[in-house]
């Protein structure tokens, strides 16, 4: 059974106030909706409240995510956050590599790695970022920057092998890949269902070929109302990740709310 996966990443939007408004308007408008989970990737100001506002009534379909974390369980590093105070705050996942931190701030593919290997040690499930630039795209080099990203940061699939205690290996079954074209992000384009699964089959080949098959792959990049139910037809796409279009709780309900019963 398929179990689709929405994804708010808010960037740097929502304070903690604003983020309790939006869960209680949210959590009284969208009941959980049978084979879809809803995550929420907050500024790390908000954590706390998320976190605690997906927690009560026993709610499980709903999960609070940071945005970024360091590599290092602690240390001095001015104006980061670690994998363990994520957890502190009431984080259980974290995205990695968004395509904002490498273009924006230089984070590079081995970044990325010792960032996976620093969620998966504190057991917070990484959400690993992938995507091609729009002149990788036009030199037709999408599959194989995809691919350099995927076999990086996951040491070309060491990662998932290697022995690990309860809590890691717990992180590690449930890694969630995002491929997130970066021509299509916040600019209102975005890759066809037929591109997105195109790109989505080489990474679950990737995947699959080192003993994740069943890891979830969710399409990202300018997902709105409109195109969604088309993206979510594809049975290459497990789920979206969404900026914009996830800032207002009443049009991420309907976007959530896509096609369910
Ligand atoms: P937009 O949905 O605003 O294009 O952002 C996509 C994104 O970067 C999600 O991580």
């Amino acid at each position: 059974v398929r179990r689709l996966l929405f994804a708010a990443n808010w960037k740097m939007h929502l304070g903690p106030d604003e983020a309790r408004a939006y869960l209680k308007a949210f959590r009284r408008d969208c009941a959980p909706i049978e084979g879809r989970e809803v995550w929420f990737f907050a500024p790390a100001v908000s954590l706390e409240a998320v976190a605690h506002a997906v927690r009560g009534e026993g709610r499980d379909d709903l999960l609070a995510g940071a945005q970024n974390i360091h590599w290092e369980p602690k240390g001095a590093f001015t104006g980061e956050i670690s994998g363990p105070l994520a957890v502190q705050a009431g984080a259980r996942a974290t995205l990695v590599g968004h395509s904002e931190r490498r273009q924006l701030f230089g984070e590079t593919d081995e970044q990325t790695a010792r960032k996976v290997d620093a969620a998966l040690n504190a057991g917070l499930v990484p959400v690993l970022c992938v995507g091609e630039t729009l002149s990788e795209r036009e030199r037709d080099q999408t599959i194989a920057v995809v691919t350099r990203q995927l076999a990086t940061a996951l040491r070309d699939g060491g990662t998932v092998a290697g022995g690990r205690g309860t809590k890691e290996s717990a992180a590690v079954a449930r890694i969630v890949i995002a491929y997130e074209p970066v021509w299509a992000i916040g600019t209102g384009r975005n890759a066809t269902p037929a591109d997105a699964a195109h790109v989505h089959r080489a990474i679950r080949r990737w995947l699959s070929d080192r003993g994740m098959p069943t890891t979830r792959v969710l399409y990202g990049g300018s997902v709105n109302l409109k195109n969604v139910a088309e993206l979510l037809a594809e049975p290459e796409v497990d789920g979206v990740l969404v900026g914009g279009a996830s800032l207002d709780p009443s049009g991420w309900t309907a976007l959530v709310r896509t096609g369910a019963p």
